[in-house]
């Protein structure tokens, strides 16, 4: 699904997979280019925590994969995809605390289970696509409310 609305952006970033050194690389640069735009300050932060937490799960549980940024004049979208063991229950893997991370992740205190459910809770829209054994995506959407600290509005735009 798409929604209308003005490109301003694209951007893309390789994430590499079972690399958790460089984890965490794209989503501080996704935060540089935001700023740059001239995106509000809560809607970098919140892009910014989707982003690290959807680059952590392609390092950890994938071989790599890529993360397209694209900013809007009304949204920042994220989208996640990879080519790797896919998410065999989507909604089991959405709860909070679920996790398959292995011993020696959860020693570098990763597999908590609250990636996907701190995306849900960062964006506005989450959509998650997978099948096993091909790969998944996951498209991230974050509304832009420039009028939000003035009216307190929901969702209107102008
Ligand atoms: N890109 C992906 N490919 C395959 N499986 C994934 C992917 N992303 C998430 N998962 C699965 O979904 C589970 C839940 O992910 P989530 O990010 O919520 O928690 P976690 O990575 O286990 O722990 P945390 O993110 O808190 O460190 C993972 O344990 C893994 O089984
Ligand atoms: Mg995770």
């Amino acid at each position: 699904m798409s929604l209308p609305g003005i490109l301003r952006h694209r951007e893309v970033f390789s994430v590499a997979g079972q690399d958790l050194e460089k984890a965490g690389t794209v989503s501080t640069e996704v935060q540089r280019v935001l700023r740059k735009l001239g995106v509000e300050p809560e809607v970098v932060r919140r892009a910014g925590i989707v982003c690290f937490e959807g680059e952590m799960n392609i390092a950890l549980y994938t071989p790599g994969g890529r993360v397209i940024l694209l900013v809007y004049d009304d949204r920042v979208e994220l989208i996640f995809s990879d080519y790797g063991p896919g998410i065999p229950d989507i909604e089991l893997a959405r709860q909070p605390g679920y996790s398959t991370a292995p011993i020696w992740a959860r020693e570098m205190g990763f597999g908590a289970g609250m990636g996907l459910p701190n995306m849900e809770a960062n964006s506005d829209q989450l959509e998650i696509r997978s099948r096993p054994g091909e790969g998944t995506v996951i498209r991230a959407v974050i509304r832009r409310r420039k009028d939000d600290a003035s009216t307190g509005g929901r969702g209107a735009s102008t």
